[in-house]
């Protein structure tokens, strides 16, 4: 199958996080969640950090920043917050071969890996409680697609309807 996959690289996961000005809270818990992660083998934070320079930096460029990184090969998903999730999806889903999802339940963030095969999570920190997030981030770690599956085939239409 073409195209970026959420397969873990050999070691663990390289996972991107970020988020704008109204999730940085939940990026925060998150990136250390992510670091005492054992399946996590690197944690990419692209941003925004409290009482820095980017912190008013608006959401569109965090989801293309962590789209293009995976499509670069640099990272294999990203988990990404904004005030509802959806802009910062919208804008990673903007980078040719990404697939992002906004996910506030289990069995939504389950299939937009085994269904999707999404490489990018996103969620609203106005949105979702706190600890909810955590355990979906916890699930949504332990999922990886099966490029064998019935499911292949279906993504394969986006991937050809791309080019990549
Ligand atoms: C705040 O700018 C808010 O609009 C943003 O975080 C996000 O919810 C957009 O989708």
């Amino acid at each position: 199958m073409s195209g970026q996959t959420t397969e873990p690289a050999a070691g663990g996961l390289r996972i991107v996080i970020g988020s704008d000005e109204a999730g940085v809270d939940y990026k925060e818990a998150l990136l250390k969640d992510l670091e005492a992660d054992g399946r996590v083998a690197e944690v990419i934070d692209i941003g925004v950090h409290r009482a820095a320079e980017d912190f008013t930096r608006p959401y569109p460029y965090v989801g293309l920043k962590a789209g293009q990184l995976i499509s670069e090969g640099a990272a294999d998903r990203a988990l990404l917050f904004c005030g509802t999730g959806l802009g910062v999806a919208i804008a990673a889903n903007k980078v040719l071969g990404i697939r992002a999802a906004t996910a506030h339940d289990s069995f939504s963030v389950e299939r937009s890996v085994l269904s999707n095969n999404c490489q990018v999570l996103t969620m609203g920190q106005r949105v979702v409680g706190l600890e909810l997030a955590r355990r979906l981030a916890r699930e949504w770690i332990g999922y990886t697609f099966d490029p064998d599956s019935a499911s292949a085939a279906k993504v394969q239409v986006l991937s050809d309807y791309e080019g990549c």
